[in-house]
């Protein structure tokens, strides 16, 4: 059993798809272990996405992900972290294989609806980042 930190972004929760995206997790028979709907300042976004702080892309990813609510989430399975990362696709949409989250939804490499956790480290990082222990069941 693994668990990992999912994010729809808010280009997905603009979008009215939050329930497909669930969709796409469950019925990979992947469970929902927490979840709570949440707008994030550029603080937290910056915080969440501090291994990218040198990256270009790092200020306006940052301005986007703190733009609109989000939904995080910990998800949790047998190899959840390497399911949730097939089921979402490609991080650039354009590469992303059809049938993925990213393929269907995502408009391009920033506002691509779903985040991930890449490893068990980011993992163990990122769900402690939003939830305490006592809230995931
Ligand atoms: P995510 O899986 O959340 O991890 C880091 C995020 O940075 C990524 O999804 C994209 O939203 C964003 N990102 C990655 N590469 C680029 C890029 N080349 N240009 C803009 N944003 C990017």
């Amino acid at each position: 059993m693994e668990r990992t930190l999912s994010i729809i972004k808010p280009d997905g929760a603009e979008k009215n798809i939050i329930g497909k995206v669930i969709e796409r997790f469950e019925s990979a028979g992947l469970r929902i272990a927490a979840l709570r709907k949440i707008k994030l300042s550029k603080e937290d976004a910056k915080g969440f996405y501090i291994v990218h702080k040198e990256r270009p892309f790092y200020d306006s990813l940052t301005d986007f992900m703190s733009s609109g609510s989000v939904v995080v989430m910990v998800i949790e399975g047998e190899g959840a972290i390497l399911k949730v990362r097939e089921i979402m696709g490609a991080t650039n949409p354009e590469d992303a294989a059809p049938g993925t989250i990213r393929a269907d939804f995502a408009a391009n490499v920033e506002k691509n609806t779903v985040h991930g956790s890449d490893s068990p480290e980011s993992a163990g990082f990122e769900i402690p980042y939003f939830f305490p222990a006592l809230d995931i069941c």
